[in-house]
């Protein structure tokens, strides 16, 4: 009998799931297997919710942003009976390996699963604040980073109209990844991520240089892991004397068409990962590193901390200070 196959997304939602499910269900049933997809993620597995990946469920899916087959952040998850519940479920329809498509927590949730009743999966990491150890690269990251790339354009026009400054708050939690990338790709003036020790008096030094310089406005990306979006525009407001304004850009990022990059990459993530299931290496991790897909343990995963490439960090120190 064929072996079954079921696909879930799992925490926050992220453009590159819906390519990612399609993908990896359609490579699944070509490889022989049939797949299944879990509708509201980790609650969806509890409660049952589990359908045939028909085509007519997959069709339409791929260009649409956010999870079609929605999402979840099950508590009950934790709870060794609702496991229990979970794992009768997926007896019932005969399925015997997962794919999960969501962040660490997600992962460690499975890798719970497999210790209990023995599981396997494989995940594919999913998330805009490219906060998973082990990989350069988290599906949704492209589509959130052109999001926001087209915010700031838009901000742009309207700061140069007034000569205003302005400070823009991106998501990510405590990862500055989204506004460091935004920062050098939008010539921002100004920006302030977790990872970077920051110093207003230089930086307002720097700013005031440039303003007699002629520059006629101001660009502030600002982490919101740093807590400095309000103080730092009140901080332009009172020490720089510009009129200033904040936009917190918020969940605008995490949705929206996934780019052709976001795309391409579910695929490849989702052929790496059905790959793993079928060679019997399980409870890996798909990662994207140095240009190269491989995979990694939810331990390496879980007990590495995450860290921003350094190269990166360098570029940006100079809109720090
Ligand atoms: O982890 C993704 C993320 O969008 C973070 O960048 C943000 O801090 C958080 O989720 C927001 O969570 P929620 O959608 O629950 O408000």
């Amino acid at each position: 009998m064929n072996e079954k196959v079921a696909i879930l997304t799992s925490g926050g939602d992220a453009a590159g799931m819906n390519p990612a499910v399609k993908s990896a269900a359609d490579y699944s049933r070509q490889k022989g297997m049939v797949p299944y997809v879990v509708e509201w993620g980790l609650r969806g597995l509890i409660e049952g919710w589990i359908k045939e990946a028909t085509h007519e469920r997959l069709d339409g899916m791929l260009y649409r942003g956010g999870t079609a087959l929605g999402s979840s952040r099950s508590k009950r998850f934790y709870d060794y009976e609702f496991r229990k519940q979970a794992f009768e479920n997926l007896q019932k329809l005969g399925i015997s390996k997962l794919i999960i498509i969501g962040g660490d927590g997600s992962f460690k949730a499975l890798n719970q699963f497999y210790v209990d009743f023995e599981v396997p999966f494989a995940g594919i990491p999913a998330t805009i604040d490219n906060d998973i150890s082990g990989t350069d690269y988290c599906l949704g990251v492209d589509t959130a980073l052109n999001m926001i790339r087209s915010s700031v354009d838009s901000i742009r026009d309207t700061a140069s109209s007034f000569s205003r400054a302005f400070v823009i708050e991106t998501m990510g939690r405590d990862c500055g990844y989204l506004a460091m990338v935004s920062a050098l790709a939008n010539g921002a003036e100004v920006c302030l991520v977790p990872e970077i020790e920051y110093d207003l008096n230089a930086v307002g030094e720097r700013l005031r240089e440039q303003r007699e310089a002629g520059k006629r406005y101001v660009l502030g990306i600002v982490a919101e892991g740093t807590g400095m979006a309000e103080p730092l525009t009140r901080w332009m407001g009172d020490v720089l004397k510009m009129d200033a304004r904040l936009t917190v850009l918020g969940h605008v990022q995490r949705g929206g068409s996934p780019t052709v990059y976001d795309r391409i990459m579910a695929y490849k993530f989702a052929v790496a990962a059905v790959d793993h299931l079928l060679a019997g290496d399980t409870n890996r991790v798909v990662t994207f590193r140095n240009g190269r897909f491989g995979s990694s343990s939810i331990h390496q995963i879980a007990d590495t901390k995450h860290e921003c490439e350094s190269s990166l960090l360098d570029l940006v120190r100079g809109l720090s200070c």
